[in-house]
């Protein structure tokens, strides 16, 4: 009996343990599972909030960047990459090819994929994006421990246009310092070794250096101008100012030229003061009186126009314009008058795709056809550049051979108009 009891206790103990084990470990589980699958729920939205927040940072930067798997099949591109390299063809193309269409990029792609290469390429592409050449450059890579593929693109349009203008600029000042400084060493080296002794030859060299020197000297001049213009250095001073003193002083300058060349100077001028810059108007007439008479022949004929126009007379005047004439600048729209300045010459001329490249620094037309009368190309920049801070316009007419004619419309400033302590300085 008492063996039988303790059976059936043992049993009851064991039931007990079950059901005990039933609740606390099943049960327990369930809550466990129902915890542990909460948490994967709350890591799943969590991933999901920052695949959205990567995603959109992404679409937000201004590099363009594409993911590809090794089929090229897009996984990811931004907005940028479809702005910075866009085919014109729907955004809603899978195949990186029809995305892009571009060769180079393409073929470059094509090879990392075959070679499972790891290494990050970098390459300059080039592309026309309607008329328009851009380049960009590329950095392409396998993303590591995956299967993916990045393509990240930046516009370097601007960057590579300033380089090549900087290079540009280097290779031309150091070309037109150069040539002056090797003629003045040359002259001196022949000096020394006994031309002085030749009075008469020595007369010709040192006026050979003599003018060397100056030409030296108004290229730094006209630099030092340009750059102050450019880095906004350049302050206009407003005053009323003598715009006859100033074209008969500008042609005084010239007057040995004109003598020799025997050119006729007409003036027809209507107006006599303005209120402007005085150094930058100044600066404008001479350089455009300048190439008046160093590109018109002998026996050529200069006119020199001077008068007010009105707002609508000025934008007429660029209405009724000839196809070939090129305009620098727009109408002022908030200024009534204009002073007008046109300087016609009977000169040499330019055939029109040159005519589209003055104004900018160091060009100069091939004088092959004709003696170079010398100079730096810089004169009309120095226009271009005065102009725009005085608001002004600038048209130039011509044809090759048959003479130039650059004329100015520049905005007559109200005096009240006009900033400062005392009224008469504006910062540029
Ligand atoms: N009136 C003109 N007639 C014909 N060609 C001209 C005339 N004005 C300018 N040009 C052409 O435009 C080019 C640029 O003129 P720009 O005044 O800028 O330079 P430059 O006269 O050569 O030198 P500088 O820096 O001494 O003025 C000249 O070299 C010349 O070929
Ligand atoms: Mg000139």
């Amino acid at each position: 009996m008492i063996y039988l009891s303790t059976i059936l206790f043992f049993i009851l103990i064991i039931t007990l343990i079950a059901i005990f084990l039933y609740y606390f470990l099943f049960k327990n589980k369930k809550i466990f599972l129902r915890f542990s699958g909460a948490s994967i729920n709350n890591k799943i939205k969590e991933n999901e909030n920052f695949l959205k927040i990567y995603k959109s940072i992404l679409q937000k930067v201004t590099d363009g960047i594409a993911v590809v798997d090794e089929n090229k099949n897009i996984i990811f591109v931004n907005n940028a990459f479809r702005k910075n390299i866009r085919s014109g063809l729907s955004d809603n193309v899978n195949k990186f090819e029809l995305l892009t269409r571009n060769y180079e990029l393409n073929n470059t792609i094509n090879k990392i994929i075959e070679n499972n290469d790891s290494t990050i390429i970098e390459k300059k592409i080039s592309y026309f994006d309607k008329a328009d050449e851009k380049i960009v450059l590329c950095k392409i890579f396998k993303i590591d421990e995956t299967k993916y593929y990045a393509v990240i693109i930046r516009d370097i349009t601007y960057i590579q246009k300033i380089e090549n203008i900087k290079s540009a600029f280097i290779q031309n000042i150091s070309h037109e310092i150069k040539t002056p400084i090797t003629a003045i060493a040359g002259f001196i080296e022949t000096l020394k070794n006994g031309a002085l002794n030749n009075k008469e030859t020595a007369i010709k060299f040192f006026n050979i250096i003599d003018h060397h020197a100056k030409r030296l000297n108004s290229l730094i001049d006209d630099l030092i101008v340009l750059t102050n213009i450019e880095t906004g250095g350049a302050s206009l001073k407003f005053e009323e100012i003598n715009l006859i003193n100033i074209i008969e002083n500008s042609l005084q300058l010239f007057q040995n030229e004109i003598r020799t060349k025997n050119l006729k100077i007409i003036k027809n001028l209507d107006c006599t003061t303005f209120f402007s810059d005085f150094s930058k108007i100044n600066q404008i007439i001479i350089n455009m009186l300048q190439n008046s008479v160093k590109y018109t022949e002998h026996n050529g004929k200069i006119s020199i126009d001077l008068y007010f126009e009105t707002n609508s007379g000025a934008n007429n005047i660029i209405a009724d314009l000839s196809e070939t004439s090129i305009v620098w600048g727009t109408i002022d729209s908030n200024a009534d008058n204009f002073l007008y300045i046109s300087v016609e010459d009977t000169g040499i001329g330019v055939s029109y795709p040159n005519l589209l490249r003055l104004g900018e620094r160091f060009f100069r037309v091939d004088s092959s056809h004709s003696a170079d009368p010398g100079g730096t190309g810089l004169g009309l920049a120095i226009i271009k550049h005065t102009l725009k801070l005085l608001n002004g316009t600038a048209i130039l007419q011509s044809s090759l051979g048959n003479g130039f004619t650059f004329t100015v419309l520049i905005p007559q400033i109200g005096i009240n108009s006009v900033s400062g302590k005392n009224n008469n300085i504006m910062q540029a």
